[in-house]
């Protein structure tokens, strides 16, 4: 196992770090110095298995051979070429690719620098395209309670994470919300999709009448809600999502940020419900994490439409500096090729019944009040302490890194999802890891 040539500031106080508890961190900073396939090296050496996939991103496992020389190549032979009336190859190959991975009929690709990037573009192709066709009246975009997709303006809006929203204003205006799909008392412990809710989806039909279909441009949802805790859809419910969409010329965005690139066992979350959407947001596992880029599929009667006017004419006005970056595209195309030589894409279907056997065994281990899995992915929730949310979770957290497995929390839910090249023993680590854990927190 390599060791990583990091040397520790002993000041740590300038980088006010994402999503963290600053003050905690410095006090106790946990740091990794280096990474090999399932394994970080902490500052201390010991090595840690990664419970996550780096934040749901490293698909195939870490510093991979064909994506690392992929890029050191390329930044040596082209390091950046401007994305604005300007081209190169690698940019198209991988949009080549990605529409011949998706689901049929998402046939165009936009490119940026990251999932909340993702979604931001997927929200203004979708009013722009209802502009577009003349139906410029549709301005609201709808999403769904806990979900999340991001954390720019749009994102925040349409997502449903009351933390991630209360501080920042009135965020952007006519968005209204879905009810998530979390019923936790009659859907505990349910493997895979849960039997109770797909009328949930109705409550779309109930939002289409308040506001009226002709406000409305787009529904935005996660396949299985991912950073909040892994909601999983009860069956059917997507596919009435799209029926209502259908019905109402209301395009259907969906967010796979977490649930593209085999997290599900399928190529996409699309691939797994088998219900298509008009947009596609990714990122995350689209470059394995290694380099920030995101991609966003779009149907052609969506493209089509706003290639009309003078040919010298942009037109659509978005984009970022670093759209389709060719070092990015060429850690992209590597990982897609890693994918498809190892079979990642489909692994969960292989691995998803150990997984979650081995998940619910977990179930009257102390504090825990729901296990749910699918692909391979899946959360443990636990009863939070009275008054003190989030800390119980945490504290398992801490735990679970300092006996050598990475885990995730959100709120008290453990969220788990490890790269697709895991094996039965590493899926033993960690729960063994985390029986252990939940016997010694309070
Ligand atoms: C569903 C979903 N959308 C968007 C994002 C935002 O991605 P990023 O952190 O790359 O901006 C995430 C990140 O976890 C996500 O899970």
């Amino acid at each position: 196992m390599t060791e990583g040539s990091a040397t520790i500031p002993n000041n740590l106080d300038a980088f006010w770090m994402p999503f963290t508890a600053n003050r905690q961190f410095k006090k106790a900073p946990r740091m990794f110095v280096a990474a090999k396939d399932m394994h970080y090296t902490a500052a201390d050496g010991r090595q840690v298995l990664d419970g996550t996939a780096g934040l749901w991103c490293v698909n195939a496992g870490h510093c991979r051979p064909l994506i690392t020389e992929a890029i050191q190549r390329q930044a040596a032979e082209l390091d950046y070429a401007p994305a604005f009336q300007m081209g190169h190859p690698k940019a198209f190959e991988l949009a080549n690719r990605l529409v011949d991975l998706a689901p049929d009929g998402l046939d165009h690709v936009l490119y940026t620098n990251s999932g909340s990037e993702s979604v931001e573009t997927a929200l203004k192709v979708a009013l722009a395209y209802q502009k577009a066709i003349g139906q410029g009246s549709r301005t609201r975009l709808i999403g769904r309670e806990r979900g999340y997709h991001g954390v720019n303006f749009g994102g925040i809006s349409v997502g449903g994470i009351v933390a991630n929203r209360k501080m920042f204003g009135t965020l952007l205006a006519g968005v209204d919300h879905l009810p998530h799909t979390h019923l936790l008392s009659k859907n505990a412990f349910s493997r895979g999709e849960p039997r109770h809710g797909v009328e949930l989806a109705d409550e779309f039909e109930r939002i289409i009448t308040l506001h009226d279909a002709s406000t409305i441009a787009a529904l935005i949802v996660e396949p299985v809600a991912g950073s909040t805790g892994v909601l999983i859809p009860p069956p059917g419910y997507l596919k009435r999502l799209r029926e209502i969409c259908d019905k109402y010329g209301i395009l259907l965005i969906f967010d796979e940020v977490i649930t593209g690139y085999g997290r599900l066992g399928t190529p996409f979350g699309a691939d797994y419900f088998g219900v298509v959407p008009d947009i596609m947001i990714t990122a995350k596992g689209l470059t394995n994490g290694v380099i920030p880029m995101g991609a966003v599929l779009t149907s052609s009667k969506i493209h089509d439409a706003f290639m009309t006017g003078p040919e010298h004419l942009i037109e659509f006005f978005h984009g970022y500096t670093y759209s389709g970056n060719p070092i990015a595209s060429a850690a992209a195309l590597a990982t897609l090729e890693t994918y498809k030589q190892e079979g990642l894409l489909t692994r969960g279907q292989e691995l998803g019944g150990y997984w979650e056997n081995a998940l619910h065994s977990l179930k009257g281990a102390p504090h825990v009040i729901d296990i749910r899995n699918i692909g391979l992915v899946g959360a443990i929730e636990l009863e939070p302490i009275a008054g003190e949310s989030t800390k119980r979770a945490f504290a398992a957290f801490v735990k679970a890194f300092e006996k050598g497995v990475l885990i995730r929390t959100t709120g008290d839910i453990i969220a788990l999802s490890p790269p697709l090249i895991v094996e039965k023993s590493h899926i033993d680590q960690i729960v063994d890891t985390i029986r252990t854990v939940l016997g010694e927190i309070d």
